[in-house]
């Protein structure tokens, strides 16, 4: 059975740039929605039942055609939530440093256009998805609860929750104002040592 993972932090942690009922709402409600919906579609796959998230959704083909879909929204909102939360830290914004500026600047030009990159992409997503940081730095879009590990890529090194449900309390409509808040969240340490770890 699948679990809601705890959080490193409280709810109230991260205010004020996360308010702590978005953390109830988000994190208690939408994610824990995903583990319950996924566990009940688990029910009807035993001989998957000893596999881990990253194989299960990493192999969809392997999976019982009529139970694909399910597993991958639900199993997908599982995974891609349990790498955001961990995205994220109460002590995270600024500025990376070490290998991963040096990279990043050598991509993108500057710590700043990389940014704006990332936030303009954030920003023309259309409806539900995410937007991530790849180990190579690309930065790729999913949509829904797809992820870049179904087509077999890496996990990525960071990644950005644009479904409404993330930001509707604290922003309203506003997703500009969201992904700036996300900004001053991000734990730079924690990508370095992913991206390091893929070197
Ligand atoms: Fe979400």
């Amino acid at each position: 059975m699948f679990a809601l993972p705890k959080l490193d932090y409280e709810y109230d942690s991260l205010v004020p740039h996360f308010s702590k009922e978005i953390l109830e709402v988000h994190h208690g409600k939408h994610h824990q929605i995903y583990v319950d919906k996924l566990n009940t579609v688990m029910e009807s796959l035993p001989a998957f039942q000893n596999k881990t998230i990253e194989e299960l959704i990493g192999n969809l083909n392997e999976v019982p055609e009529e139970f694909r879909t399910a597993v991958k929204n639900f199993g997908g909102g599982h995974y891609n939530h349990s790498l955001f939360w961990n995205f994220l830290s109460p002590d995270g914004g600024g500025e990376p440093s070490g290998e991963l500026i040096k990279a990043i600047v050598e991509k993108y030009g500057s710590f700043q256009q990389f940014k704006d990159e990332f936030t303009t992409r954030a920003l023309s997503i259309f409806g539900s998805g995410w937007l991530w940081l790849m180990p190579n730095l690309s930065i790729v879009v999913s949509a829904n609860q797809d992820s870049p590990i179904n087509g077999g890529l890496p996990a990525p090194i960071l990644g950005v929750d644009v479904w409404e449900h993330a930001y509707y309390i604290d922003h309203k409509y506003n997703r500009a104002e969201y992904i700036n808040a996300w900004w001053q969240l991000v734990d730079w340490a924690g990508v370095e040592k992913r991206y390091k770890f893929y070197l």
